[in-house]
């Protein structure tokens, strides 16, 4: 029997995989569920229902630190967002598939499977990164199938399956975000039941008083949160607490995927949210206006690509080079006030400011008013030679 390794994540899909892969496609199927911050006890249910429903080994892989140092640091030093979504799940799935091939190499396994639908983007990711990697044969049995998800359920109880939990939704959930997606949320005439969220706080629960947190940047990278230097993975957790407290974190977009399908997507991004507004704050100080412009334009085409699949192209790796080179001054530390769901920098300081309180004053003499004079009158002089074409 040949071997195959499935990305398993305990959820519907993965766990119908499992059934199917060994049943249909004959396989021994060795299960792996990658560790990107979902939570210990999803983890361990993982490993559990592998062991139930009949996986012939599990790994349990902590990709955490990982994920945080190499990927989301990234994303981070970008401002990646596609469509106000600062990409959880895309910047995840890369890391999820190299390491899912690793245990192939281990395992000497003939495939590598996945649990994803033919209508999301995370199909191409995987697959993506398993085509640019590695010579495995690729098997996706859902799609392979064409199966719902009330199909899958009718299989699961069939086989007498028993999900450990009984979800509507279908959840993506790592330490940079939670995805909620299906059922009544797939409508954009449906607005979400409140029950849907679990990491951010309605306006009306979120504090009553206005809360300040500041952030500390090296190199365009957070070191601290209120003072407090940690790793990266636990200031990303602490910035999912605050934020999400104050209701800050919310998402509901009509969204843009890859095949062309317009997705109702739910996010909840509450650290993430925190720590990009406190990140271009402190850009805001430290970067020409130049370098501010262009960046936009890098962020949009960066986060185009990782959202797109394209982790493997190299120019995702040459503007991460020339991001690398812009956040060398990206150091210093910003305090932002949330309140209800909104985020306010409110001081911004930093070693590498361009901005000169001397030269702004309104006191200053300094900078010679008179000296402007010159530059007003060559200023536009274009438009100005047009508008008398027709005086
Ligand atoms: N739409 C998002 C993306 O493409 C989230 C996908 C969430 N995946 C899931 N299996 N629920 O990145």
């Amino acid at each position: 029997m040949d071997k195959v390794v499935l990305a398993f994540s305990g959820g519907l899909d993965t766990t119908v995989c499992v059934k199917l892969l060994e049943e249909e496609y004959n396989m021994e199927v060795i299960t792996a569920c990658v560790d990107v911050g979902q939570g210990d006890a999803e983890m361990e249910k993982a490993a559990t229902m592998a062991k139930k429903i009949g996986s012939s080994k599990h790994y349990n892989i902590d990709a955490k630190e990982e994920f945080a140092n190499e990927y989301i640091s990234r994303g981070i030093k970008a401002n990646a967002e596609y469509e106000g979504y600062p990409l959880s799940t895309a910047l995840a799935r890369p890391l999820i598939a190299k390491k899912i091939i690793e245990v192939g190499e281990k395992e000497g396994a003939k495939a590598i499977a996945h649990g994803c639908t033919g209508k999301g983007n995370d199909q191409f990711r995987f697959e993506a990164v398993i085509l640019a990697m590695s010579d495995f044969d690729i098997v996706a049995p859902i799609r392979e199938r064409n199966l719902t998800r009330t199909e899958e359920q009718a299989y699961v109880a069939e086989k007498n399956l028993e999900l450990s939990y009984d979800k509507i939704y279908s959840i993506d959930e790592n330490i940079w975000g939670r995805a909620i997606e299906g059922d009544i949320l797939e409508s954009p005439a449906n607005q979400p039941p409140e029950d849907i969220y679990e990491w951010t706080y309605s306006w009306e629960n979120a504090k009553d008083t206005p809360q300040k947190v500041s952030i500390e940047f090296e190199e365009g990278v957070p070191i601290a949160i209120n003072g407090e230097m940690k790793p990266l993975i636990e200031i990303i957790k602490e910035a999912n607490k605050i934020a999400g407290e104050n209701g800050i974190g919310r998402v509901d977009i009509i969204e843009n995927r890859m095949i062309g399908l317009k997705s109702r997507e739910i996010y909840e991004v509450p650290g993430a949210k925190l720590l990009i507004t406190a990140h271009k704050a402190l850009e805001e100080l430290v970067l020409t206006v130049d370098e501010i412009r262009f960046k936009e334009y890098m962020s949009t085409l960066y986060a185009d690509l990782v959202y797109r699949a394209l982790w493997q192209e190299p120019l995702r790796e040459d503007l991460d080079q020339a991001f690398d080179q812009m956040q060398r001054r990206v150091s210093g530390e910003v305090e932002l006030v949330l309140f209800k769901g909104s985020i306010r920098p409110v001081t911004r300081k930093s070693p590498f400011s361009l901005h000169s309180v001397e030269q702004i004053s309104f006191e200053d003499k300094e900078t010679d008013q008179r000296e402007v004079e010159g530059m007003i009158k060559y200023h536009g002089l274009q438009a100005a030679n047009y508008q008398k074409l027709s005086r």
